[in-house]
């Protein structure tokens, strides 16, 4: 029998700027801000979808579209690059195959083009709907048990369990963001918990990048509301500290009708993601 393996080293962290940083799931919502925002952390910004995506802005950007279900393209879109954000993919609940195709082989290719390719550190979109069958009267950490809430869940909880594999397998290492709500503000009662400005979201993906040893760390993204389900003491080593908060919305959310004890929007974290389903009956 082979001798085990020893443990994966941390990689070095990565320089400040990064030399080129790859940006996944760019044409779409959060793409879109963090194509603004990302320039600051890398002399090139690769940013890639299977949407359109319009011409490069300047010389400091790439564009290269590229469907993640195809593995081939996706290894010529890793390669040359130092770090990935990787936002692509189906990111609502849908039927398996979809999901399948873009976010469950989509996850598979970029870890596989990373290793391939050299690439030491990704920072994976993942998602609350990882833990949503839990319900909103449950506080959770990093540790607490998974519940997804559907095949979109499924294939987050799949996605983290890939970059724990590839830390204790090849030394890649990743930070697993499951992003609560991330809109311009909170549009319903279940988002005064879950929300996460696009300030808060570009800090912690900036301490993402660029925080030595992350291993695989596990964070809940959302900013400093007042009344919040997660714990992120797990990911303290990121020292992301979010700065907005949900409370200034209050007034405006609670003006919307109540929602009934018995929707799913009350009772589960996922809110109605819960509720989706079956397919093709
Ligand atoms: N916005 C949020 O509040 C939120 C919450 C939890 C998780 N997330 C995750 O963050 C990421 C970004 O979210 P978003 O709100 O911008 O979603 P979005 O749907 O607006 O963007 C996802 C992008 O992925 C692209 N995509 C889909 N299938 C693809 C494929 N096969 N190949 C290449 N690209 C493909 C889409 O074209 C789209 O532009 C997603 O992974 C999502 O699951 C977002």
């Amino acid at each position: 029998m082979p001798a085990p393996l020893p443990p994966a080293a941390p990689a070095d962290a990565l320089p400040s700027p990064i030399p080129r940083l790859l940006l996944t799931g760019a044409a779409g919502g959060l793409g879109r801000v963090l194509r603004e925002r990302l320039p600051a952390f890398a002399r090139v910004l690769r940013v890639s979808d299977i949407a359109a995506l319009g011409e490069a802005r300047g010389a400091h950007e790439e564009v290269m579209p590229c469907d993640l279900a195809d593995k081939q393209a996706v290894d010529g879109l890793v390669a040359g690059c130092d770090a990935i954000v990787h936002l692509g993919g189906v990111s609502v609940e849908r039927p398996f195959e979809e999901i399948l195709e873009a976010n469950i082989k989509g996850v598979f290719h970029i870890y596989e083009a990373a290793r391939r390719r050299g690439v030491k550190r990704v920072v994976f979109a993942s998602s609350n709907h990882v833990t949503g069958f839990h319900r909103q009267t449950e506080r959770l950490d990093a540790h607490a048990p998974r519940r997804p809430d559907g095949y979109y869940g499924l294939s987050k909880s799949f996605g983290e369990d890939m970059a724990q594999f590839y830390f204790d397998r090849y030394g890649i290492e990743t930070v697993s963001i499951r992003i609560g709500s991330s809109f311009p503000e909170p549009a319903n009662r279940r988002m005064m918990s879950t929300w996460l400005s696009y300030d808060d979201l570009t800090q912690l993906v900036q301490k993402s990048l660029f925080t030595p040893g992350v291993k695989h760390t596990v964070v809940y993204g959302m900013s400093a509301n007042a009344e919040v389900w997660w714990d992120n003491h797990a990911a303290a080593h990121l020292g992301f500290v979010p700065k907005d908060s949900s409370e200034p919305f209050r007034a405006r959310v609670e003006a919307q009708p109540p929602v009934a004890a018995t929707d799913p929007n009350a009772i589960y974290q996922g809110g109605a993601f819960t509720a989706q389903g079956p397919f093709g009956d």
